[in-house]
């Protein structure tokens, strides 16, 4: 998991710099794509369940699973980069958000409590704690920042399948939820809106965005909980 999560982060990382006015998503996801297969690897969100395109890439209302285009970014947005990859039999999984050129003080001070709020949340998943430690650390920061957190869409246990239990919800009352274990594995992935937590899926079935149009943020790492502490794999 470390090496395909190690892929992941080499590709957000190398995607930062093309994230400039005037790139169309679509691009970003070729460059994805061939960084990923470059490395032997596989884009583990092509074909699954039918999405089409190796990165989620999620534009200012769009919290989620937004689908490259030939739309251009523009000064002042902000864009959710999400990508997972399949490596020798196990999946690493991780977004940024990033903003375009100058953006508003608004939504900078939403990209930092985003990555602040997973941050935070990641410091929970440690033994002896419950899973839901996490969801209440992301959301009461999130909260207390003036900010709402997407409740439809949650975090996951990560392995040999993208998507495994146990859900990762980025809400809810501490001390509860299963009790977290050495060698979990976890993608932990806070959506934190700007207005209120609702959202809405677009008519191509994959898009969700926020029901109030207002801005939405995403980050997410895949971590490993051991005896001590919990590693992220996902960070470089
Ligand atoms: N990080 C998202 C998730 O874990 C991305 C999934 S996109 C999909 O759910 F296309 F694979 F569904
Ligand atoms: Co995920």
């Amino acid at each position: 998991m470390a090496e395909s999560c190690r892929i992941v982060a080499e590709v957000l990382d190398g995607i930062k710099k093309y994230i400039s006015s005037g790139i169309a998503t679509i691009e970003l996801d070729e460059f994805a794509e061939s960084f990923i297969v470059k490395r032997g690897a596989k884009p583990a969100f092509k074909g699954y369940n039918g999405y089409p395109a190796s990165v989620c890439t999620s534009v200012n209302e769009q919290v989620v699973h937004g689908i490259p285009s030939k739309a251009r970014l523009k000064d002042g947005d902000i864009i959710s980069l999400d990508i997972g990859v399949y490596y020798r039999g196990f999946y690493g999984d991780a977004a940024i958000t990033l903003p375009v050129g100058k953006i508003n003080g608004n939504a900078e001070k939403l990209l930092l409590a985003t990555e602040k709020a997973l941050y935070l949340g990641i410091e929970k998943a440690v033994i002896g704690n419950r899973l839901s430690d996490v969801s209440a650390a992301i959301q009461d920061y999130a909260e207390s920042e003036g900010f709402s957190v997407v409740r439809e869409l949650v975090g996951h246990g990560i392995g040999r399948q993208l998507h495994e239990e146990p859900q990762v919800p980025n809400f809810g009352k501490p001390g509860q939820g299963p009790e977290i274990k050495e060698g979990m594995t976890l993608a932990i992935e806070p959506m934190v809106n700007a207005g209120g937590w609702e959202v809405i899926l677009l008519n191509d079935g994959w898009t969700t965005i926020t029901k109030d149009r207002r801005l939405s943020a995403h980050f997410e790492h895949t971590i490993a909980v051991t005896k001590d502490k919990n590693i992220i794999l996902t960070k470089l």
